[in-house]
């Protein structure tokens, strides 16, 4: 299937590592350029040399743009200054760092806060930033929130209460939009093995007294499908549903969890 990604340009925040290191890798490998950001730009320059092999690239398909999703007083400025590199968008992708794990008794105000800041405030400056472009070349917006956002588990309180407000803001600007052509829709994750995940894994063996590959078995033994899934896996989906190819799919909320997500809908 031809994604008509050939010759766009994209956008993936917080694309240094993991998820959004892969995604603009598999939106590379499909004739696209990509500015890829995150907070810092040894990590940046690391990840452009792994997508430019990844995707067999030239190194002008890449373009590296510091922007902490922290900052708020940063972020417009730093999206817009990528976005001129390009002269366009056609594909924003919003990914962010993550939430901690908390649960509410113990979650403080200010936390709250920072949580809001670097996850819904920083989605909202980064949409407003490329919604020019995007409405030049009726593009598309993409936000990788986290399965746990739609069902959520003990002791994640920020994904429950502030991630979960990007479903929202997408199905708005879905219905908003579409007259200019612009598509939102959200991608949730749960189980792919990055970094992340590892150091999760990692922290879980360590709480628990067990070794690493137990604390892996446990986390696959509660997928359906028995096992993590690939950042390859995830990436696939969210560049197609970013692509032009999925023209007819917006204000959709799509699980890539290995069936975690026990809900019909
Ligand atoms: N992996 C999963 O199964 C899974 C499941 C559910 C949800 N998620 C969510 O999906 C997102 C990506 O997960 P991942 O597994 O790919 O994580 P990861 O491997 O830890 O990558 C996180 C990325 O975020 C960047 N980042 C962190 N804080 C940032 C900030 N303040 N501003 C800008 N960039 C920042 C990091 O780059 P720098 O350090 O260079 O800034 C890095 O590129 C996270 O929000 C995670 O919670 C993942």
């Amino acid at each position: 299937m031809d994604l008509e990604l050939e010759g766009k340009t994209a956008l993936v925040t917080a694309a240094s590592k993991g998820l959004g290191r892969e995604i603009a890798a598999q939106i590379v490998a499909e004739g696209a350029r990509v500015a890829i950001s995150s907070r810092s730009s040894e990590n940046l320059e690391a990840a452009k040399q792994y997508i430019l092999d990844v995707a067999d690239a030239d190194g002008d398909a890449v373009v590296t743009v510091v922007c902490d999703l922290s900052d708020s007083e940063t972020i417009r400025p730093a999206i817009e200054g990528g976005i001129e590199e390009f002269g366009g968008l056609d594909v924003l992708v919003t990914n962010h760092g993550g939430t901690k794990p908390r649960y509410f008794s113990e979650a403080t105000v200010e936390e709250f806060d920072e949580h809001y800041t670097s996850i819904l405030k920083s989605t909202v400056l980064v949409v407003k930033a490329a919604l020019p472009a995007l409405e030049e070349s009726n593009g598309s917006i993409t936000h990788v929130v986290a399965a746990t956002a739609r069902e959520p588990p003990e002791g994640l309180i920020f994904t429950s209460t502030i991630r979960s407000g990007l479903f929202g803001l997408s199905k708005s600007l879905a219905n908003e939009y579409a007259s200019e052509g612009i598509r939102s829709n959200c991608v949730c994750p749960r189980s792919i093995m990055t970094g992340r995940l590892e150091s999760k894994t990692a922290h879980t063996a360590q709480r628990e007294g067990i070794t690493f590959k137990e604390a892996l078995e446990a986390r696959e033994s509660v997928l359906p499908i028995g096992r993590l899934g690939t950042p390859e896996e995830f990436a696939r989906t969210v560049t197609y549903v970013a692509s032009p190819a999925a023209g007819f799919l917006t204000g959709a909320v799509v699980p890539v969890d290995g069936g975690w997500s026990r809900g019909a809908f």
